[in-house]
């Protein structure tokens, strides 16, 4: 079997055509388009590729995103003073501080930041506010990647209620809020984590299997029931020749890939649930894509929700 790919890319090119005229609507009324911004301290390489993109696709529906860095040996102090002074400048409805934070600030420094942004402006639905709204089925600002895999499966006609849906990994940004969006979907949930046992005798009972794990190729076609949809959330740069000659067949688009670019992006499935699956989203162009969209629409509902014209969605 070979699974049907999941276009993610082109569901996310859908959702942003459908952005634009709200954009267009609210800076019309507003007299300035919705306001994005974006918060990066340090020099994270892959947190700079993934800023950029997001810049890029904001101005490109029609949104004006503002990037906010600050340099590596920036305090916590100086994190939340950033966030605070975004809290009370009218030109931004959405508030991103990127994750990672650079280590030095230590482990809860993350959590500490979201626990200042507005509600109001949270477009990454990373509050405690908006995580408890999520978990009572009545959430605004929904977390991006989950919320992304549930407009994929939606518009991909893939059948979420009744349906034995498995996530591995137990994360706030993915694992627990898509746990949550499945499960308000009328899907039967359980979420696996590192200290699951027997993880392939829980996640061969899935219809509906996301890997959220951070960990490439994880997913091997013996976790998988034959003809599940999988969804792959992770995004994993290989950089080791060996590791990619063993991910890949000979013949592979993806190792000429590696030999033109040094690097390839693995998800967290491995190539070879594709021969078991029966529909599975694929890395790149799958879920990476929807996060992105899913940002602008939260930044466009937060524009809207906050002059008060929620009712336009
Ligand atoms: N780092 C990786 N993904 C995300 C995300 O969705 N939001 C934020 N703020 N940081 C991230």
């Amino acid at each position: 079997m070979s699974a049907r790919l999941l276009d993610g890319a082109r569901v996310a090119a859908s959702i942003r055509e459908q952005l634009r005229p709200r954009a267009e609507v609210f800076a019309a009324r507003a007299g300035r388009p919705p306001g994005l911004g974006i918060v990066l301290v340090g020099t994270h390489a892959a947190s700079e590729i993934y800023v950029r993109n997001k810049l890029k696709a904001a101005s490109d529906v029609g949104c004006r995103a503002e990037l906010f860095r600050l340099p590596e040996r920036a305090t916590l102090a100086d994190v939340l003073d950033t966030v605070r002074r975004l809290n009370i400048d009218e030109a931004f409805d959405g508030i991103l501080v990127q994750d990672p934070l650079p280590s030095a600030m230590g482990s809860g420094a993350s959590q500490a930041v979201f626990d200042v942004i507005d509600p109001a402006k949270d477009v990454d639905g990373f509050t405690p506010i908006n995580a408890g709204l999520l978990s009572q089925g009545r959430s605004v600002l929904a977390p991006c990647t989950p919320s992304g895999v549930i407009a994929l499966l939606q518009r991909e006609g893939i059948a979420m209620s009744g349906s034995h849906a498995v996530v591995i990994g137990r994360s706030d940004i993915v694992g627990k809020p898509m746990a949550m969006l499945l499960l308000h979907q009328h899907a039967t949930v359980t979420i696996c984590h590192s200290r699951t046992r027997d993880l392939p005798a829980l996640t061969r009972q899935a219809d509906i299997l996301v890997a959220a794990v951070g960990r490439t190729a994880f997913v091997r076609p013996e976790h998988v029931k034959p003809g599940a949809t999988v969804v792959d959330v992770g995004i994993n740069r290989v950089t080791d020749s060996g590791e990619v000659a063993a991910l890949f067949p000979e013949g592979s688009p993806r190792l000429a890939d590696f030999a033109r670019r040094g690097s390839v992006v693995v998800g967290d499935v491995h190539p070879a649930v594709a021969e078991v699956a029966g529909a599975l989203t694929p890395v790149p162009g799958g879920v990476g894509p929807l996060t992105i969209a899913l940002l602008l629409q939260n930044t466009v509902t937060a524009a809207e929700a906050r002059a008060g014209w929620s009712a336009s969605r």
